[in-house]
């Protein structure tokens, strides 16, 4: 049985370390904005297909995540009410759903309309000059909700290392505060080193 716990919390932990496929998309569309304005088929068509499987991923590890965390639940000490009595895994699991919604909206809205400007390019096809601008408010709109998708799975790692052994609140505080720093500032910059 210690066995399969252990192979559960390995499952869980890898998901939404995986989950985190967001930074790296953020880090790519930073790329394409240090890349200027100019709209260029191919390298546009790849950034768009590295985003769009990005968030096609996150529902995989998402599910993954949720089916641990159940089993984690009715296999340890904490059992299945914890989903209603533990505040911390209570939180989590609104953290995953809103995590769920964020991508669905992404996913069912926002990239097949980002998506629409792009069909009817093709690499003979004279591209019109106003393209990336009507692109813009779109593709910033993603990256926001991008920098949210991030800020809401590192709290809910700060919250997962804590299930058994709860922080000091002004940490767990804290640590929230510095994840939503760092969300921050993956959106608005190229980070270089990491974490800047
Ligand atoms: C984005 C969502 C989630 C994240 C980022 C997350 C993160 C984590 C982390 C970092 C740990 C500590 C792992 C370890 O030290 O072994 C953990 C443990 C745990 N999580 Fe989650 N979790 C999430 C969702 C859930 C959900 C939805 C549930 C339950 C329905 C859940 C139940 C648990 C349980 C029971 C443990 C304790 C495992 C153990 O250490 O024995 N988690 N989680």
């Amino acid at each position: 049985m210690d066995i399969i716990y252990d192979l559960l919390r390995f499952f869980h932990v890898i998901s939404f370390v995986f989950m985190c496929v967001l930074l790296f998309n953020l880090i790519v569309a930073n790329e394409r904005v240090m890349r200027g304005i100019s709209f260029n088929y191919d390298a546009d068509n790849h950034l768009e297909n590295i985003i769009k499987n990005g968030f096609n991923w996150c529902y995989i590890f998402q599910a993954i995540t949720l089916v641990t965390g159940v089993l984690l639940l009715l296999l340890g000490n904490i059992g299945i009410e914890g989903l209603w009595t533990d505040w911390i895994v209570i939180t989590k699991t609104i953290i995953l759903i809103v995590l769920m919604g964020t991508v669905s909206y992404v996913h069912f809205k926002l990239q097949p309309k980002i998506e629409s400007f792009l069909t009817a390019i093709t690499t003979d096809t004279e591209v019109p000059g106003t393209l990336l601008v009507k692109l813009k408010p779109y593709r910033i709109l993603r990256k926001w909700i991008t920098a949210f998708y991030l800020f809401l799975v590192i709290s809910a790692i700060v919250l997962g290392i804590q299930v058994y052994a709860p922080f000091n609140p002004a940490l767990t505080v804290i640590l929230i505060g510095i994840s939503g720093l760092f969300s921050l500032t993956a959106n608005k910059i190229l980070l270089r080193f990491g974490w800047i």
